[in-house]
């Protein structure tokens, strides 16, 4: 018998607390409301449900599928996946719909529950969303796609902002069984350009400007430049955000006005388990970014079930994750995780600092939040004002203050555990990639916050086994361990492939360790077990928690006429986590000024990627050190970039070893 905060439960019978929808409709079988709330499995319990979902992974899975999903045509088997073919395969036969998940069964219960709350940018504005106005969105939308071509198995184009419309089109592309791709709107017209190409979207809907910060963002001119280069799109779907008058032409029809004319009923389209649900591009260390490929029902029920336990989601709570729809954090638990679970979910448009660096706190307060979730580069900002920013607003409804994205520091660490969370809040820090779909890693529900572990992201995940092997692919046993980080098993959320290029999709996660998932990340596992990841140990940098690849950003750089060849690392940043700093060399017979040159090349990277990818340095190198086989070395350019110069290990292999004295000589110029 195990105790779970004073409640004797059998081990069949806690189990079973992470059945969310039984027969009976009852949420927490086994557990009271009191011992819900605080959701933190103490380690006993952790342990035993966890040993028992990577022992029997097929009871495990097919029992919580069977329960929280709502099932068109039961699935007929639970897993046939094969790590060492990257085959991932859940739920077989199975039919359902991810709107009708997310929609209709609580439309069907409480019509009038909060869906929605959109935080506008405009300070101190918040519209509301029931389910039942989710859902009339949704089929209207639905219905608009279909009327104009929109067919099972296409891809539609979102380059929307943060806004409730934005959700219901994702939700009408699942629900009429298109996948959607959303793209950030910060990305630039080449980038947009390269994503609807490569997933072949002939529908793109956008808005006539976006909002942030109090500025406004042209989206309409940046679909129309990349509309321009993408001779497959026949319709662009407009929403109007601000009212702009913007330049309709033959392919643009006015979002509001078509929906309006669309019946508010529109019948799901039944998707076999593994059928595609969205595309969503990454970036990796090599080539063009990635269109990472999730399925239906895997991904549904593990961002449902890990939305409900890492945030401890009681209903009746306002849940709040301040990530962009742009980007996986915004898919799985803006969008997918809370709806599924019938959860009033926050949509933030804004900025931390506007109008000032209350602003999440002063949401806070207004909308009552209990679990709020953001990344450590937002945290590290704030934390260099003033305490009273924070502490002039009532924070007393937060339960679970969450970060992910990129390592978080302990100064930022502790300023969130301390000045935000007072101490009485549990801090999860949540490990995942756009690749696992929903969270992996995170304190919680393994351990109750007795002992915070500060930069840890702790314990997996149920259903989660990470391992640690060497360079040579060796598992390292044990506790007080470093390695690359990866996983073995799988787990229902993680990526199908990569689209249209299995390949490269094998290549990229399968083949370097095999048998395994390789992450591209490094962990350490300390003496308690427990997982710190040390970053990326791959040529991805990760500039405020958004994933960019070093090749992308020196294909940009490469563009410029003078340029003859280019090296971009990160170096570490205050608040950022990691800036990028580029090394280009110069044409033999380039006139240009090193400022001159500074300038086009930043103008270049926006114009080929978005703002946030341009290089905070560029050094006009003497040459790149390579090796006499003509490979950069960029362990030295790393060292080099974050001023370690009395170390920088072994050149005598390098062709031209001199080089490294002119790279430091001209960096120390420019520091
Ligand atoms: O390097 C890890 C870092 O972000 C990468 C995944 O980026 P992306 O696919 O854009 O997804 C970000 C949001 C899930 C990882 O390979 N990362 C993510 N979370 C953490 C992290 N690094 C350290 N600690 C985290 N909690």
């Amino acid at each position: 018998m195990a105790t779970l905060r004073g409640l004797r439960t059998t081990p069949q019978c806690f189990s079973r607390a992470i059945f969310h929808y039984s027969k009976g409709q009852k949420r927490f079988l086994c557990l009271s409301k009191q011992a819900n709330s605080q959701l933190a499995f103490v380690s006993s319990e952790y342990n035993e449900i966890y040993k028992r979902s990577i022992e029997d992974p097929d009871k495990f899975w097919g029992e919580l599928a069977s329960t929280r999903l709502q099932w068109i045509k039961p699935f007929t088997e639970v897993m046939d996946c094969d790590m060492n073919v990257g085959k991932h395969r859940w739920f077989m036969d199975g039919l359902l719909n991810v709107s009708e998940n997310c929609l209709d069964r609580h439309v069907n219960r409480s019509p009038e529950s909060v869906a929605l709350i959109w935080e506008k940018d405009e300070p101190g504005t918040h519209e509301t969303v029931t389910y039942r106005e989710l859902l009339k969105m949704t089929c209207q939308l639905a219905n608009t796609l279909k009327n104009h071509g929109v067919k099972k198995g296409d891809r539609v184009c979102i380059y929307l902002p943060n806004c409730p419309l934005a959700v219901a089109t994702m939700l009408a592309c699942s629900r009429i069984g298109a996948a959607h791709n959303v793209v950030f709107a910060g990305f630039s017209a080449e980038a947009l350009a390269s994503r609807i190409t490569d997933a072949g979207a002939e529908v793109v809907i956008t808005a006539d400007q976006g909002v942030r910060g109090g500025k406004t963002i042209d989206l309409k001119r940046t679909v129309d430049e990349a509309v321009s280069k993408c001779s497959g799109v026949r319709h662009v779907f407009v929403m109007s955000r601000t009212g702009a008058d913007v330049p309709m032409g033959k392919k643009d029809i006015s979002l509001e006005k078509a929906m309006s004319e669309e019946s508010a009923e529109c019948a799901v389209e039944p998707m076999n388990s593994e059928d595609m649900l969205f595309l969503l591009y990454t970036s990796g260390s090599t080539g063009k970014p990635k269109g990472i490929q999730h399925s239906q029902a895997g991904y549904l029920l593990y961002t449902n079930l890990t939305f409900q336990h890492v945030f401890g989601y009681e209903p009746g709570d306002i849940f709040s994750c301040v990530a962009d729809i742009g980007w996986i954090t915004g898919h799985s638990y803006v969008v997918y995780g809370p709806l599924s679970n019938g959860a009033t979910s926050v949509l933030f448009e804004s900025i931390p600092t506007y109008p000032d660096p209350g602003r999440y706190w002063e949401t806070v307060q207004r909308l009552k939040i209990n679990q709020f979730y953001g990344a450590p580069t937002a945290i590290r900002l704030l934390l260099k004002y003033e305490v009273d920013w924070v502490k002039k607003y009532d924070r007393s409804s937060l339960r679970v203050l969450g970060t992910v994205g990129e390592p978080i520091n302990a100064d930022a660490w502790h300023w969130y555990n301390e000045v935000v969370g007072e101490k009485r809040c549990t801090v999860v820090d949540t490990w995942w990639q756009t690749e696992t779909g929903g969270i992996f890693i995170a304190p919680r529900p393994s351990a109750d916050n007795s002992t915070p572990k500060p930069e840890f992201a702790t314990r997996p995940f149920f259903g989660v086994e990470p391992v640690l092997l060497d360079s040579e692919g060796v598992e390292l046993h044990g506790n007080n361990v470093s390695g690359n980080l990866c996983i073995r098993g799988s787990v229902p959320s993680m990526a199908r492939t990569v689209y249209g290029d299995h390949r490269r999709y094998l290549e990229t996660y399968y083949t370097t360790f095999p048998g395994y998932y390789f992450t591209g990340d490094g962990a350490l596992r300390d003496k308690d077990g427990h997982y710190r990841i040390t970053g990326r140990v791959d040529d991805v940098i990760n500039i405020s928690g958004h994933r960019l690849g070093t090749a992308e950003i020196e294909d940009a750089l490469d563009n410029h006429p003078d340029v003859a060849e280019s090296a971009v690392v990160g170096f570490p940043h205050d608040i950022k986590g990691e800036g990028i700093y580029a090394y280009v060399t110069l044409k033999e017979h380039a006139l240009i000024t090193p400022e001159d040159l500074r300038l086009q090349l930043k103008k270049l990277v926006k114009k080929e990627i978005g703002s946030f990818a341009a290089p905070e340095i560029i050094q006009v190198a003497p040459g790149l050190p390579k090796t006499r086989s003509g490979k950069i070395m960029r362990r030295i350019l790393r060292k080099v970039a974050a001023n370690e110069f009395e170390d920088l290990g072994d050149v005598s292999t390098l062709a031209e070893p001199s080089v490294v004295e002119g790279i430091v000589n001209e960096h120390k110029k420019l520091i």
